[in-house]
């Protein structure tokens, strides 16, 4: 099958199988390697991508779910001020990050600033329930996060609140 959709702001098609899933799509097809085949069951978060604006696990998305979307990955992502502000509070922070939970725990972060720009504990908690990582304490997630709202608020609005 053939499946058109619009990857980081390009207009693309592709020949594929209709078993395949959309990470195998961007590693294999585009060489788009910041979506990490990591549990490929749904539940590490390692291959997110922004599926038609909502941060999703390409592992879980079919060929045919592809065709006709918009899929914005990190290498696209990067390119944006969102980026910049989360790498900026994750640096503050002190928070690790790999070449296996970077794309993961960005990605959490904007799906969930973009949902609650000024998130409780509890809701970055939840957010980062499925994003595994040994090396970084919680509070130090916790804190990424807080900052990064802090800094985005204030590019946006010229204040933290
Ligand atoms: S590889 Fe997709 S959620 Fe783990
Ligand atoms: S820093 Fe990447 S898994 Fe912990």
């Amino acid at each position: 099958m053939t499946v058109g959709f619009i990857l980081n702001g390009e207009d693309v098609s592709v020949r594929v199988d209709a078993d395949v899933r959309l990470i195998d799509i961007l590693r294999k097809n585009f060489s788009m390697i910041s979506a990490k085949a990591g549990c490929l069951s749904g539940i590490c978060g390692a291959c997110a991508v922004i599926f038609n604006g909502v941060v999703t696990k390409s592992c879980l998305i079919p060929a045919f779910r592809v065709h006709g979307s918009e899929i914005i990955t990190i290498e696209g992502f990067s390119q944006n001020d969102e980026y910049q502000d989360i790498v900026q509070g994750f640096e503050q922070a002190g928070v690790e990050m790999c070449g296996y939970c970077d794309t993961g725990k960005i990605l959490t972060v904007e799906a969930l600033l973009s949902k609650t720009p000024r998130p409780a504990r509890y809701d970055i908690l939840i957010g980062f329930k499925d994003v595994k990582c040994r090396c970084t304490e919680t509070e130090s997630l916790v804190n990424g996060v807080l900052i990064t709202a802090d800094i985005r608020q204030r590019r946006r609005y010229g204040r933290s609140s």
